[in-house]
């Protein structure tokens, strides 16, 4: 499947959401969270999300669909892009109110920055599983080797950029999910 690693990525971004959603009403009740979770999060959506997830969306698997006769100037691509833009708008939101908290403990900003995220961000990665993928799949039945070989060299590529690699934001992803379960997790 040509989209298998973007699935995996996404599988590994909504981990970390889970845990930040479950954030929000330590926060609201006045807990605090230490800082260098708040920054390891931040971290993960910058660079594992934007960075290396959208950078092998935008530099490998769009491109090979626009190749296929997909439209970059509208349609699903133009909207996805559109949809990545606001992404890193609202995790620049979200890291500066960030920092608020840090420095002055008032959270109120963080909570709904979090929130915007976090709601945009799962309709995002619900539209492209159910959506793009699927036509994506279709459209690279026949690319699958070559396409999955491109991706993964693009996410070296960035993840050596980075500094990280790939089994570091996984750790983290699952230490997060273990800190802070979703209510429903707990059973
Ligand atoms: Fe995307
Ligand atoms: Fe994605």
């Amino acid at each position: 499947m040509s989209t298998e690693s973007l699935r995996q990525d996404h599988a590994l971004i909504e981990k970390v959401l889970k845990a930040m959603w479950a954030t929000i009403p330590l926060l609201q009740s006045g807990k605090t969270i230490p800082e260098p979770i708040i920054s390891q999060v931040i971290d993960f959506t910058k660079n594992f999300t934007d960075l290396c997830h959208h950078g092998k969306e935008e530099g490998s698997l769009f491109p090979e669909l626009e190749k296929k006769g997909m439209p970059k100037e509208s349609g699903p691509i133009a909207i996805m892009l559109m949809e990545h833009a606001l992404t890193r708008k609202l995790a620049a939101r979200m890291e500066e109110s960030a920092k608020t908290y840090v420095s002055t403990g008032n959270s109120v900003q963080l909570v709904t920055d979090m929130q915007e995220y976090i709601n945009h961000l799962v309709q995002h990665i619900w539209k492209e599983n159910n959506r793009l993928f699927e036509m994506a799949e279709m459209a690279l039945r026949n690319d699958v080797e070559r396409v999955n070989k491109e991706l993964s060299n693009v996410e070296s590529e960035k993840l050596k950029e980075i500094g990280k690699t790939r089994e570091a934001y996984e750790k983290l992803a699952e230490d997060l999910a273990k800190q802070f379960p979703m209510p429903e997790d707990k059973s």
